[in-house]
């Protein structure tokens, strides 16, 4: 709220305040990954909890792991850290993560196994992760943002189906093709679960949530509809059901063209852009309906140098006189030097 001298009285974060629709002069800046491999203080903790999921699940070192880029560079926003695939972890689907080499889970791709798995469901698997949240709010600074997040249904499905990571989302279009109600069945669950582990974040205390649908420009329009937009558009309904101020970002990473349909579609409060998408396209047709996140590719991040100065001003030009949120458009390099992160905070910042 402005005083008399337009001074912010009771400041709520910046983020949430171009969520809200504000353009701010210097947009809030966070990075997507920003507690990583690149950060020292990170391998440390990392090597201590002995895998990356028993790290996602100690909330005394997950906290201090979101906490450690902000005391760093001092970002606008903390991102929980955590990751996309303890929901499938939740729903009774076995995870592991093969050091140097991805997640890894036992794949779904029939009935049978996820009857299987529907036996060992259980939600409260994700009470740590809760627990962090809540110690990460406690140790905030009350201008920074918090955003927790989940991974978007049919993102997580194609982990689920595949059992790993793959280039072209093949397992997961072949049981979609074959076996659509097999399919939908796996996404209704991660509909519902999300609903519901989204709602728990938001009362831990995040301000916003992110849904990452980092596998959205892998489908045709139809598909598209079907299965990206129509389950986020669930998601987003039920978590309003409850907390109908609640902000939502979603991130249809690649789905370009179909972006303002996604917009339409889903209701997101905002979207995260892609590296790839076009900066006129996009200030003319997305940001002009809602403010976007993103877009700085991760490559010119860790390259540094001139190309990074004269991209930092591009997306500035593009994006800066509306609601902007500074941000990469893809997760950062694990091999990006910090010097480069100080010096896009300092030209950010101006
Ligand atoms: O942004 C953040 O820092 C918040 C935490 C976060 C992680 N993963 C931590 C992580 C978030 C939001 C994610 C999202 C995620 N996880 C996505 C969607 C976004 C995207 O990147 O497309 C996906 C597809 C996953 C699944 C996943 N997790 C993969 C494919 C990998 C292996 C690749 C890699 O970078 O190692 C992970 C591991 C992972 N998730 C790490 C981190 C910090 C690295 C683990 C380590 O320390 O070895």
């Amino acid at each position: 709220m402005d005083g008399p001298s337009g001074m912010t009285r009771t400041e709520s974060p910046a983020l949430i305040r171009v969520l809200g629709g504000e353009a701010l002069p210097t947009p809030p800046i966070w990075l997507m990954r920003q507690a990583g491999r690149y950060l020292p203080e990170y391998r440390e903790l990392r090597a201590k909890a002995g895998s990356f999921l028993s790290l996602c699940y100690n909330p005394e070192m997950a906290a201090e792991v979101t906490l450690q880029p902000i005391r760093r560079f001092g970002f606008d926003a903390a991102i929980l850290f955590s990751d996309i695939l303890v929901a499938p972890q939740a729903l009774g689907q076995k995870l592991w993560f093969a050091e140097g080499e991805g997640p890894r889970l036992e794949p779904v791709a029939d009935a049978a196994r996820l009857a299987e798995i529907d036996r060992e469901a259980n939600q409260a698997r994700l009470d740590p992760i809760l627990e962090t949240v809540r110690r990460v709010r406690a140790a905030l600074p009350s201008g920074t943002g918090f955003i927790g997040f989940c991974g978007a249904p049919w993102t997580v499905a194609t982990y689920m189906v595949a059992g790993r990571g793959t280039p072209d989302q093949g397992p997961a279009k072949e049981l979609f093709l074959r076996d659509p109600a097999l399919f939908q069945a796996i996404i209704d669950r991660l509909v519902t679960s999300s609903i519901a582990y989204l709602i728990a974040q938001i009362e831990a205390g995040v301000d916003a949530v992110q849904i990452f649908d980092s596998w959205a420009g892998s489908l045709g329009p139809e598909d598209f509809r079907r299965w990206c937009i129509v389950p986020t558009r669930r998601i987003v309904e039920g978590v309003r059901a409850v907390h109908p101020k609640a902000r939502i970002i979603g991130f249809p990473r690649g789905a370009g063209p179909l972006i303002p349909e996604y917009i339409e579609g889903t209701g997101v409060d905002a979207v995260g852009l892609e590296t790839d998408i076009d900066r006129r396209f996009a200030r003319e047709a997305i940001q002009s309906k809602v403010p976007v996140q993103g877009h700085l590719d991760p490559l010119v991040l860790r390259a540094g140098g001139p190309e990074l100065e004269h991209e930092v001003e591009a997306i500035l030009t593009a994006f800066g006189d509306r609601p902007f949120i500074f941000n990469l458009g893809h997760g950062i390099l694990p091999d990006t030097p910090i010097a480069h992160v100080e010096r896009l905070l300092k030209r950010v910042r101006g």
